[in-house]
């Protein structure tokens, strides 16, 4: 079976962008891959975190993990930090990486905006270390949002630099990224993708919002001139609503243009609303049923699974390199 790797990190809150966009498509993945999800914890600490909080979410994330339908059964579910092959990898990643490589990357100059004097070697370097994560494993198929492209790329170059100058030792992994959902954006600003590090919680739907959160929040997302409920590219904020609506209702685009034909925003948003929240009840349901203790047993047990296949690549790479084990 074909292996799948991917990872979220336990920083902010998770969205239904990051749902939509990669989770949602791990969850159909588990059947027919042998799949790996990772808490990458190491990741996070790349900006600053309240190290309380980090506990925190890493247990939060792997929670959601669970609720959203990956099943320990199938799928290896660890935390990065569990698996030191990470970091190890990633050193030897560093010496065949060129400066500019991360210099190009937009999430770090995002990341970094003005304060790139401020930013951390870690940060730059997130980059490489996610190149890491996914070589380890020989991964083939990285299921992601269209934002995490630029570094799969990166980790594809990485990979064929490594094996051209080593020999054959990495797989050279494709991202997967699915049409819809890939980029769901900011309900604010639709001109955004939706971001667990945004400034006003009315940009995203978190996974743990109540359900009169979601209806406030839907009630405030902004939309754009016009009446008509259509899927239009000059329309973003309605596009983005109607793919929400869409992907979390299991209709049709034009079945849902349909149904609001003769209709306006008030009755869409309200609909979109119901259908927002009928998808958080039971998830949450399931996400509160779970038991901390369980959940990080199912961690270590994972982090077992997963070194078994890490330090075999590790082994092989310090042999290639000349490093004595
Ligand atoms: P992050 O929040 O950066 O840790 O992202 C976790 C996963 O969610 C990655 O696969 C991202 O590509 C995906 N993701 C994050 N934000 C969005 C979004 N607004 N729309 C779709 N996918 C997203
Ligand atoms: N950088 C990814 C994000 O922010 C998270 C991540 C870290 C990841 N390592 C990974 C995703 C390996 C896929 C594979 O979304």
């Amino acid at each position: 079976m074909e292996r799948i790797f991917s990872g979220v990190q336990p920083s902010g809150v998770l969205h239904i962008g990051n749902y939509l966009g990669a989770i949602k498509n791990w969850v159909n993945l588990q059947n027919d891959h042998q799949c790996i999800f990772c808490v990458v914890d190491l990741h996070a600490i790349t900006v600053s975190q309240d190290p309380k909080e980090l506990l925190k979410k890493t247990v939060e994330v792997a929670k959601i993990y669970l609720a959203a339908g990956i099943d320990p059964k199938k799928s290896t579910i660890f935390v990065q930090s569990h698996v030191k092959e990470h970091a190890e990898l990633a050193w030897i990643l560093n010496t065949i990486t060129k400066i500019p490589e991360l210099e190009r990357m937009t999430q770090f100059k995002d990341k970094a905006k003005d304060g790139k004097k401020e930013a951390s070697m870690g940060l730059f370097d997130y980059p490489v270390l996610m190149a890491a994560d996914i070589l380890l494993y020989k991964t083939v198929g990285v299921p992601v949002g269209e934002d995490q492209v630029q570094h799969i790329e990166l980790t594809r170059d990485l990979a064929q630099r490594f094996n051209n100058k080593f020999g054959e030792i990495f797989t050279v992994p494709k991202a997967l990224v699915r049409k819809e959902g890939a980029r769901i954006m900011g309900l604010d600003d639709p001109i955004k993708k939706m971001s667990k590090s945004a400034a006003s919680q009315y940009n995203y739907i978190s996974l743990t919002d109540s359900p009169d959160d979601v209806r406030e929040k839907i009630k405030k997302a902004v939309t754009d001139s016009g009446k008509e409920i259509v899927f239009s590219q000059d329309k973003p904020a309605l596009a983005n609503l109607l793919t929400i609506y869409s992907l979390l209702g299991g209709q049709t685009i034009k079945d849902i243009e349909a149904k609001y034909k003769d209709k306006g925003y008030a009755d869409f948003k309200k609909d979109l609303a119901e259908v927002v929240v009928e998808f958080l009840e039971p998830f949450q349901e399931k996400y509160n049923a779970l038991d901390d203790n369980e959940v990080l047993e199912i961690l270590r047990e994972g982090a077992k699974k997963a070194q078994v296949i890490a330090s075999q690549t590790m082994s092989e790479v310090k042999k290639a390199v000349g490093l004595i084990e």
